[in-house]
């Protein structure tokens, strides 16, 4: 149908907001070949509209929901802490909190929902959705297993507000919402066990293990856990009702340092990751980048894999391969690192810029070639030069210590930070490996070194 010509014979201008309007309105859900038609007919259902680009998604927000988008978007980009109240601004209402979920993560409810659809679960009867946010995934499996009471609960009251209003639009009445902040649970909850319990986007929250120097796999996997992850293992594992519960973890932990203080987080808390079960999401995000989260599956049953060669298993079989994306990259890069043997550490500079956290910058000799390792508490990354730049990579390193902690502090470090030989140097696995075997020659330049949680 041609669109109708103005007076002056031109085309009428129709504006952004509208455009984006119209394709909200009318456009189905779009789902991306291979989708279910279970899911795509329940995103749609729900209220989850296209992923519009950022300028129109902008523009939408505000001329549909006018001051409670202005105060939502003035919140957006400020570095800090998510809390139950800056996250109660993305969901002041069910139709504004879809409209932003689904710029953000439409694309990632869609894998992790179809994973549902495909992955040979037992049949459950308590289902439990950790940190369910307005209730996408909760609602889903209420669908689709009619006869399981499902239970939902997230620190916001807000999003348990949207949470109730999205099943009462979906007509379900075997799911319920609570509010609990952890650690803390209501009555509702305490003592309440389930046959699977889903932790979606969560976990990172909770990763707050201190900044530890680890050269090996096996330095990685004794790193010592933060409190707060050792009681969010802890509670995880409380829900699970039996040896048969689930686990479904989907969290993004791709470095090996986080990977690893994750699983033994989880280990020590009695749940075992099923390796064979592992499976990548691959998806793009609101910035129309290419991401991917491993979805676990873990329970009370002992699998075969025992530490670290569970993390190696897990990156060669399984991480290995998906370079496009730059978390990945410097994920890769970590491993790499740690498996380099032998090496030796020629100077660390220990960085606390002001505000910011300490991270470290090592310069490690490895055969003929020189390693600059930086990392954080998430991860690090790496290059490689030549030996015979030595002198010059030094130097740079110590400016830029210096340079990038201007008014914090900076403390220079040798070999015996790290005084003991190192973890598992018996182990012929990678100890005995020669240094030119590793493939440490993948330069990888980058910063930060995040693993985000919840993207
Ligand atoms: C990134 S969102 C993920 C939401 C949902 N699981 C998903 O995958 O789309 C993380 C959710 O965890 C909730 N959360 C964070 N810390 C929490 C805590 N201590 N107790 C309960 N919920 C928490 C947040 O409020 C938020 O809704």
């Amino acid at each position: 149908m041609t669109k109708k010509k103005n007076k002056k014979g031109q085309r009428p201008k129709i504006s952004p907001v509208v455009k984006a309007r119209n394709r909200i309105l009318r456009r189905p859900w779009r789902s991306q070949p291979g989708t279910p038609r279970v899911v795509s007919d329940y995103l749609a259902k729900a209220g989850l509209t296209c992923k519009l680009s950022t300028d129109l998604h902008e523009a939408d927000l505000l001329s549909r929901f006018g001051d409670a988008a202005v105060e939502y978007l003035n919140s957006c980009g400020i570095d800090r802490e998510v809390t139950a109240e800056s996250h109660a601004l993305t969901s002041p209402n069910l139709d504004m909190a879809l409209a932003i979920r689904s710029k953000l993560w439409g694309d990632r409810y869609e894998e992790f929902l179809s994973w549902f659809t495909t992955a040979n679960l037992p049949p459950v009867e308590r289902v439990l959705d950790i940190g369910c946010d307005i209730g996408i995934h909760t609602c889903f499996f209420a669908m689709q297993f009619p006869y399981a009471e499902v239970t939902g609960f997230d620190q916001c009251m807000k999003c348990i507000q949207c949470a109730q209003r999205l099943a009462e639009r979906l007509n379900l009445k075997n799911v319920q919402f609570l509010q609990a902040t952890l650690p803390s649970l209501p009555e509702g909850l305490i003592n309440r066990k389930f046959d699977m319990v889903v932790s979606s986007c969560v976990a990172g929250y909770f990763d707050d293990a201190p900044l530890t120097p680890v050269r090996s796999i096996e330095e990685a996997q004794a790193q010592p856990l933060g409190p707060k992850q050792v009681e969010y293992a802890r509670i995880q594992a409380g829900f699970l009702a039996n040896e048969n519960s689930l686990l479904i973890a989907c969290d993004r932990f791709v470095f090996p340092r986080t990977l690893a203080r994750w699983i033994r987080g989880l280990r020590e808390a009695g749940i075992y990751v099923h390796h064979d079960r592992i499976e990548l999401l691959e998806f793009i995000n609101a910035w129309d980048e290419p991401i991917s989260i491993p979805v676990l599956v873990g329970s009370m049953r002992r699998t075969d894999l025992v530490t670290p060669d569970e993390i190696r298993k897990l990156w060669l079989v399984d991480f290995s391969g998906h370079g496009g994306e730059l978390a990945y990259l410097m994920a890769a890069a970590e491993y790499f690192f740690l498996e380099t043997s032998p090496k030796e550490l020629l100077v660390g500079f220990r960085c606390t810029p002001p505000g910011a956290p300490t991270y470290c910058k090592e310069l490690w000799k490895a055969g003929s070639s020189l390693l600059t390792y930086k990392y954080d508490a998430s991860g690090g990354f790496l290059l490689e030069y030549d030996i015979e730049n030595l002198p010059e990579i030094l130097e740079g390193c110590r400016h830029a210590a210096r340079a990038d902690s201007d008014g914090g502090t900076v403390e220079e470090y040798g070999p015996e930070a790290y005084s003991q030989p190192p973890a598992g140097a018996s182990d012929d696995s990678a100890a005995d490996r020669p240094a030119g075997e590793t493939p440490a020659s993948e330069a990888v330049a980058g910063s930060g070194g995040q693993d985000v949680p919840g993207t």
